[in-house]
């Protein structure tokens, strides 16, 4: 995904290795890149919208950040199994990309790139 795609303020729902992603950008800039299906009953969490740094899913409002839900409805105990996956992100050289694993084993190869040519 371009950066330029990715405005603050909105989510951006897109199909990733034969999966799908939600990404928003924080308010300090950074993105995030979470799993777009919520783990309560499966909604695309690209339709639903932020509450400040959180995504927050159109159907029944769980709220994530990556990990486990932050935020159920009702004052009820966030259950365990209330989790979605982030992948560990970043914005380089004008894209936003996203590590398929829970650590990034290496820098983006154009950011390694433009790290060496300095
Ligand atoms: S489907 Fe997301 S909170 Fe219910």
């Amino acid at each position: 995904m371009l950066s330029k795609e990715l405005a603050p303020g909105r989510l951006a729902g897109a199909d990733f290795l034969g999966t799908r992603v939600v990404a928003y950008r924080r308010a300090d800039g950074s993105p995030i890149v979470l799993e777009a299906y919520c783990a309560h009953l499966g909604a695309d969490l690209s339709v639903g919208e932020l509450q400040g740094d959180e995504v927050q899913c159109a159907f029944h409002h769980f709220r994530y950040t990556g990990g486990r839900s932050t935020w159920v409805p009702g004052g009820c105990a966030i259950p365990e199994a209330a989790r979605v996956f982030r992948y560990p992100a970043v914005d380089a050289l004008g894209m936003i990309w996203a590590f398929n694993g829970a650590e990034p084993l290496f820098e983006p190869q154009p950011a390694r790139a433009a790290a060496e040519a300095r």
